[in-house]
């Protein structure tokens, strides 16, 4: 997360008196065991090892804590502040005195777990409602003496901070109303007092509801207490968009999805910070752990060991050291071609699942194609499944009649090979992000209406630049399906997908980095909302991001709206321009950082001892069907 020097300043305040205590209470007069066993003189290094699969929050009061105990502590930050770790990534090092280090030890961990531990939950959330407008906002219910700290680790997982205090904003509550005789007289009486002070009213039923939208001057949020979904529904859209409303109240994470798709705007969730659990990270002084270097190394010598047998393909958004020994990298266009391209006999994906298939699919007889991990999969895939695709291309077939001739199924990229032998069995085809326009252009020749699935902000996006009215999309409500006069009067059925990265860009993004920075460019990813993209100077996929930062003149400032591990690449790769993320916690694609450098060592070693280890396959009449698809795209891009 790029983390403002602000941001870290007022971290560190909030820190210091805890870090007092903490080291107080855990070293007390010293640490007797380090100091009976560990020679005065010795020097060690502490690795901060993930155990589980996280966000990591709180590496800058870990340092401050360890120069606190220490100042001849060295401490080294190996990943940014809310990104992904996976179970036995190195989070961080920290070197010098090693009675220092370890007395250390307990009080940095009990930090950086309880944050990380907020960070991860938070994004847990965070992804439950991605598909939606809604933000997940988080409570007081914080530890005592933590409130910053808390709603700091909030932030990192991509949550939005809800008020500090009582004293940064008004929560009207029933308390207050019974106290004042009514809302009336206590949203004035609140705004008598404080008129700089924003105010939110908490109502439990419409009638509450009702009185709150009567107040003059209107409530700057409304708070929706304990209500049930149907209520909720009801409010939403009694008050059609015109004040902020917020639910609250009995969330969890099995209910959250269902309350965001109510249409509220934010929800607020105690668990995050009075429930969330640790997240398991240790601190190893061990010299025997496996280096990076020497990962590399290994990964480099196996890859000569199957000379040209192998082709590594990896995407933009992978890590550094696995994308440094990639034979192409490539967005996911460039990298179906570079898969059409190779003649290797192994083809190791670094990627995401659906791109390995898409591999898989183009591949010629006898090449096998490999990812490191299975279980990398990708958000916005998986907001689609055939069934529904079927079900909603019966309910088509019921309406138009004649489904075959009226609508062109098109599926981008980013989904199941199922969906894409869909496509392929329908007379529909595939898009990117670098080719959707020319693909739907196609399509529009084909038939006169377009089912577009699963991302409805890249099908949004790309049908309003070839001229379609936002009064002709419809977002295909999955519950609720359209009836049959809107289906007849739309020219684009939009599935209601969308990618957990992308989405976290917001247009209040862009406004701040135009008053931070004047004359800044904004560049985003087409999956980003059709606001960001209306705000934004330019839009286009992976590699059209690359190649304008790339030809772009030195000196000039780019803020750029997609996934964090390019962007960082890029602000690397040319010193000579200004490239900063969009936005100040950029988001990290958690499922591509699931490919790391030890698991693609390990499947390398397993294929040099002849054995085909993660091997995607497809079913061959998925195959076939899902190629046909393939190729019209390859053919009209
Ligand atoms: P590109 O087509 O730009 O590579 O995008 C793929 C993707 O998954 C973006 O989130
Ligand atoms: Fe999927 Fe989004 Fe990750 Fe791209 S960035 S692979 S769309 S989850």
């Amino acid at each position: 997360m790029v983390i403002n020097e602000d941001t870290v300043k007022a971290l560190l305040a909030a820190a210091a008196p805890l870090i007092e205590l903490a080291i107080t209470e855990d070293i007390g007069i010293g640490d007797a065991t380090s100091e009976a066993i560990v020679p005065v003189d010795k020097q060690l290094t502490g690795r901060f090892i993930a155990k589980q699969r996280g966000t990591v929050a709180g590496l800058p009061v870990v340092e401050a804590l360890l120069k606190k105990v220490d100042p001849r502590l060295e401490f080294e930050a190996c990943v940014e502040e809310g990104s992904p770790v996976e179970p036995g990534e190195l989070i961080a090092t920290a070197t010098g005195p090693g009675r220092a280090l370890l007395s250390a030890e307990r009080a940095a961990l009990n930090f950086l777990q309880r944050l990380s531990g907020i960070a991860t939950l938070t994004k847990v959330f965070v992804d439950a409602v991605a598909t939606t407008d809604t933000v997940i906002l988080d409570t007081r219910k914080t530890l005592p003496g933590f409130r910053v700290l808390d709603k700091y680790a909030v932030r990192a997982g991509g949550g939005v901070n809800h008020r500090m205090g009582l004293y940064d904003m008004f929560l009207v509550k029933d308390n207050h109303i019974d106290a004042a005789g009514g809302p009336t007289p206590a949203a004035l009486a609140a705004r008598e007092a404080r008129p700089d002070l924003a105010l939110e009213i908490e109502v439990r039923n419409l009638d509450e509801l009702e009185q709150a939208l009567k107040l003059e001057p209107p409530p700057d949020r409304i708070l929706l207490d304990n209500m049930d979904l149907d209520t909720l529904r009801k409010a939403v859209l009694h008050v059609g968009g015109q004040i902020p409303l917020e639910a609250s109240g009995g969330v969890t994470i099995d209910n959250v999805a269902a309350i965001a798709a109510t249409g509220v705007d934010a929800i607020s969730v105690g668990e995050l910070t009075h429930s969330a659990s640790a997240l398991d990270i240790s601190m190893k002084t061990a010299a025997t752990a496996v280096t990076m270097q020497s990962l590399i190394q290994e990964a480099q010598r196996l890859k000569s060991e199957l000379d040209g047998r192998i082709a590594i393909l990896g995407h933009h958004y992978q890590r550094d050291e696995v994308i440094e020994l990639a034979d192409f990298r490539g967005d996911s266009l460039g990298l179906a071609r570079d898969a059409t391209a190779t003649d290797a006999e192994f083809i190791v994906f670094c990627g995401v699942h659906f791109m390995a298939e898409t591999a898989a699919i183009l591949a010629k007889p006898g090449q096998h194609v490999l990812l490191p991990d299975l279980e990398a999969g990708c958000y916005l895939a998986e907001t689609v499944n055939t069934q529904s695709v079927d079900k909603t291309w019966q309910s088509l077939e019921k309406v138009l009649g004649n489904v075959e001739e009226q609508v062109l199924p098109v599926t981008y990229v980013n989904s199941s090979a199922e969906l894409k032998s869909f496509c392929g069995r329908h007379g529909g085809i595939i898009c990117t992000s670098g080719n959707a326009e020319a693909i739907l252009r196609w399509a529009f020749e084909q038939r006169p209406k377009v089912l577009f699935f699963p991302d409805q902000h890249l099908g949004q996006n790309i049908s309003r630049r070839l001229g379609v009215a936002d009064e002709q999309m419809l977002v295909w409500d999955v519950q609720r399906p359209p009836d049959a006069e809107e289906i007849k009067a739309a020219s684009v059925l939009l599935w209601p997908g969308a990618c957990n990265v992308h989405r976290r860009f917001r247009e209040n993004h862009i406004v701040m980095m135009r008053q931070r920075h004047p004359g800044i460019q904004i560049i985003v990813h087409p999956e980003c909302c059709v606001e960001v993209v209306t705000l934004a100077d330019d839009v286009g996929s992976t590699a059209h991001i690359i190649r304008r930062i790339d030809e772009a003149p030195p000196g000039t400032t780019w803020a750029v709206g997609t996934e964090a591990r390019l962007v960082h690449r890029l602000q690397h790769r040319y010193p000579d321009k200004t490239v900063i993320p969009l936005a100040d916690i950029p988001p990290y694609c958690s499922t591509m950082s699931q490919i790391t450098l030890d698991k693609l060592v390990y499947l390398l070693d397993q294929v040099n001892r002849g054995k085909l280890h993660n091997e995607v396959v497809v079913d061959s009449k998925v195959s076939h069907w899902g190629r046909i698809a393939l190729q019209r795209m390859l053919e009209q891009s």
